[in-house]
């Protein structure tokens, strides 16, 4: 292998840059997690995971990947048989409805428009022909990461309740957390779900759930099986300030860290910060000539932009040149989208410059690889930084 010269651009749409005040962090001497240091961290940290999830109700975190936590809120407040409700949003709406159905629940997977978010009216009228009300949750992905497609929940969230369906809100916020507004009590959300390895800035391996009390109230007769996701022993210990296991403590030390570093730059300018180096990716993409994913751009993602490459061109050949040539990673395609388009991350620990050094990589890249495009997305790009999208 070639020696690499400078820092590899992790320009994923997660597991993202971790910053060295995380790392530094998270390199201090594990200790004893049913000591008082221990409980100090973990009750402070659990309070501070409340205001990133706008919730009063109680936030679990669990040492597991994001999927984990897709499981525990399935696990916790349903029963065999029980019916979900999916709609085709993307890969990852695709895969929560799997695990779902590995739990032995009916999941009614109703066919969506992918390149648009998930309209309220949609879930309306299928909950209106449930009239058995066989449906007890919808599972809803914030921000799909697959396509950038966002979804507005809040509107979602409302349409839900006035159509007096007593179906459960469950909403994936994996990829938006702390990369866009998730307002977990204000929007009436029942369970929502995230990870650690995108806007949070950690490495992967934490999950995350904040658990609402209509969600409280069904895990008293849901009848799934569980034993690690179990709220009530998490919740018993978490009282505490202790994990009914061990816990990943020095995730958990960086999990504090990252929690500071959004503090002292406030929640509102880092959402802000995301939209405009969105906007930038974008008016880069548009001057390439190219497509995004997303066709409209009030439903364009602020954390990631998928790119459609011209037909002829391979978008996993253009990432392979990429890689290669200036030893950046960018997403690739997923499911049926593979070779069809990349995915640009722009989510996390990252400022204009490591934007713009991203976005030439990628002009370069595009360049070397024969893909057909119109030079002068990063002078776009710059010019938008430099004028509407100047901090
Ligand atoms: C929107 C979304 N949901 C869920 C997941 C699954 O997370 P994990 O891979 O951490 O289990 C991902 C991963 O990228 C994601 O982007």
């Amino acid at each position: 292998m070639t020696y690499r010269s400078g820092r590899h651009f992790l320009q994923l749409p997660g597991p993202t840059n971790v910053p060295e005040r995380i790392l530094r962090a998270m390199s201090r001497p594990t200790i004893d997690h049913r000591g008082p240091e221990f409980q100090e961290l973990a009750q402070k940290l659990l309070i501070d995971s409340q205001w990133l999830f706008g919730t009063e109700h109680p936030v679990l975190v669990h040492p597991s990947s994001a999927s984990g936590a897709w499981e525990a809120a399935i696990a916790n407040t349903l029963s065999p048989g029980d019916r979900v409700l999916v709609f085709d949003q993307g890969f990852f709406a695709a895969k929560w409805a799997q695990v779902a159905e590995r739990f032995g629940l009916e999941v009614q997977l109703e066919a969506w428009e992918p390149r648009r978010g998930l309209a309220a009216d949609a879930m309306v009228d299928v909950l209106r022909d449930d009239v058995d009300r066989r449906i007890k949750a919808v599972l809803v992905v914030h921000n799909e990461t697959s396509t950038g497609v966002t979804t507005d929940i809040e509107v979602l969230a409302v349409a839900l309740r006035e159509s007096e369906h007593p179906a459960l809100l469950f909403v994936d916020a994996v990829s938006s957390l702390g990369a866009t507004p998730v307002e977990h009590d204000a929007w009436g959300i029942d369970v929502t779900v995230s990870g650690s390895q995108k806007g949070l800035m950690l490495p992967p391996g934490l999950s995350f759930l904040a658990v609402g009390p209509r969600a409280l109230e069904a895990r008293k007769t849901a009848t799934l099986p569980r034993s690690y996701w179990d709220w009530d022993d998490q919740l018993n210990a978490n009282a505490e300030g202790a994990f009914p296991y061990t816990p990943a403590t020095n995730l958990l030390f960086g999990l504090a860290e990252a929690i500071a570093m959004l503090r002292e730059e406030g929640l509102p300018e880092v959402f802000a910060r995301h939209r405009r180096f969105a906007m930038a990716t974008r008016t880069a993409v548009a001057a390439w000539g190219l497509d995004t994913f997303a066709t409209d751009p009030l439903e364009a993602s602020s954390a990631v932009t998928a790119v459609l490459v011209p037909p002829g061109s391979d978008a996993d050949a253009l990432r392979a040149v990429i890689l290669d040539c200036y030893d950046m990673s960018l997403g690739s395609g997923l499911g049926p989208f593979k070779g069809k388009l990349f995915r640009i991350g722009h989510l996390g620990h990252l400022n204009a410059l490591t934007l713009m050094g991203t976005l030439a990589g990628i002009e370069m890249g595009l360049a070397l690889a024969g893909v057909p495009h119109t030079p002068g997305g990063v002078d776009a790009a710059m010019g938008y930084l430099t004028t509407e999208g100047a901090a």
